[in-house]
């Protein structure tokens, strides 16, 4: 059921329910950190296998860096300069942390999201919201309450309505090695940015704990067949008869394909706005193949590089 009062969410929470909610990267399967029942319950919603830990959601960056045991200077500049935002730290727990949520590990993943309504939510729970994104294991993670909701359409799940994400990809994960950074999960905040907030490289892509995150192979797919090219008009020709959805720069699509997505070739924000949402779209209409033109590497194109990368591998 798709729900837009606050306090309803609050209380569904408090009484242990899994409630969705937005965030401004995407939405996510939230339950009271403290509540162990209903933090398992998210792994079962997700069909998640219980190795993969949890990140921890709040209100302020004082109630997030609470929750570890030490902050690196660097860690401390990147909460203060994108926090509340799509950043999340990964940094070691203190003990009061329950191994469910963390998958055994010494570490914690924390962010405070920027999102109105998710803010006046997190007030309420002053030690933190679990929240994977809200889709089932290895599908397309949703940007908006409709897809949240037909997601979980057998699960009775309440999912409450913040509108669709802003920035659409998910947070950019940083952990720290003898306090260096190093990114873990190519996420809406770039790579350029990171390093320009501590004036230094950063380690990108170390596997450095047993879980990486979102780096299984197959991760953020679509039903459909995903097609990911530079030359998307050749592709297209190639499906003639075949049904289409296109996303990309190239007006041409317009009467190849049987529906079309055209952003301008330098807006890579618009394209990360709307990749989760148009897959979903797309599934809905049953398409055979879904033809996303490659973006350039630069800034957001390698998150979203990534995200197609992994959601076009066949198992
Ligand atoms: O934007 C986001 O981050 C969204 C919204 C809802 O906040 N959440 C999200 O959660 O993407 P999820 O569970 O889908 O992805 C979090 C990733 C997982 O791949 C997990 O393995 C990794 O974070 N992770 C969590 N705790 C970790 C830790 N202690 N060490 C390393 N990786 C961790
Ligand atoms: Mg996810």
């Amino acid at each position: 059921m798709i729900i837009s009062d606050i306090n309803h969410a609050v209380n569904l929470l408090k009484n242990g329910a899994v409630v969705a909610i937005p965030t401004e990267t995407v939405y996510g399967l939230a339950a009271d950190s403290t509540q162990i029942e209903a933090v398992k319950q998210i792994f079962a919603l997700k069909r998640r296998p219980q190795t993969n830990p949890l990140i921890l959601h709040f209100a302020s960056k004082d109630a997030a860096f609470a929750q570890v045991t030490e902050v690196p200077e660097a860690a401390q500049k990147l909460a203060d300069q994108f926090w509340p935002g799509p950043l999340t730290l990964v940094l070691p727990k203190k003990s009061h942390i329950s191994n469910v949520i963390t998958a055994n590990q010494d570490t914690v993943a924390i962010r405070v999201p920027a999102h109105s309504i998710t803010q006046q939510l997190l007030c309420q729970f002053p030690n933190g919201l679990v929240a994977p994104s809200a889709n089932k294991y290895m599908q397309t993670s949703t940007t908006t309450a409709l897809d949240v909701h037909k997601q979980f359409d057998n699960e009775h799940l309440s999912v409450l309505d913040g509108g669709s994400c802003e920035k659409g990809l998910e947070s950019t994960i940083v952990a720290f090695k003898d306090g260096n950074p190093v990114v873990l999960r190519y996420g809406a905040i770039t790579v350029a940015q990171i390093k320009d907030a501590l004036n230094r490289e950063v380690l990108q892509n170390i596997p450095m704990q047993t879980v990486v995150p979102g780096m299984h192979k197959k991760h953020y797919a679509p039903k459909a067949t995903l097609i990911v090219t530079e030359t998307p008009e050749i592709v297209l020709r190639e499906l003639r008869g075949k049904t289409v959805g296109y996303i990309g720069t190239d007006s041409n699509a317009v009467s190849l394909a049987t529906e079309v997505f055209i952003y301008h070739s330098n807006n890579l924000d618009v394209l990360a706005t709307h990749l989760y949402r148009l897959f979903h779209q797309y599934d809905s209409k049953n398409y055979e193949y879904i033809v996303v033109e490659k973006p350039s590497n630069d800034g957001l194109g390698q998150t979203i590089n990534d995200r197609l990368k992994r959601a076009a591998v066949k198992l």
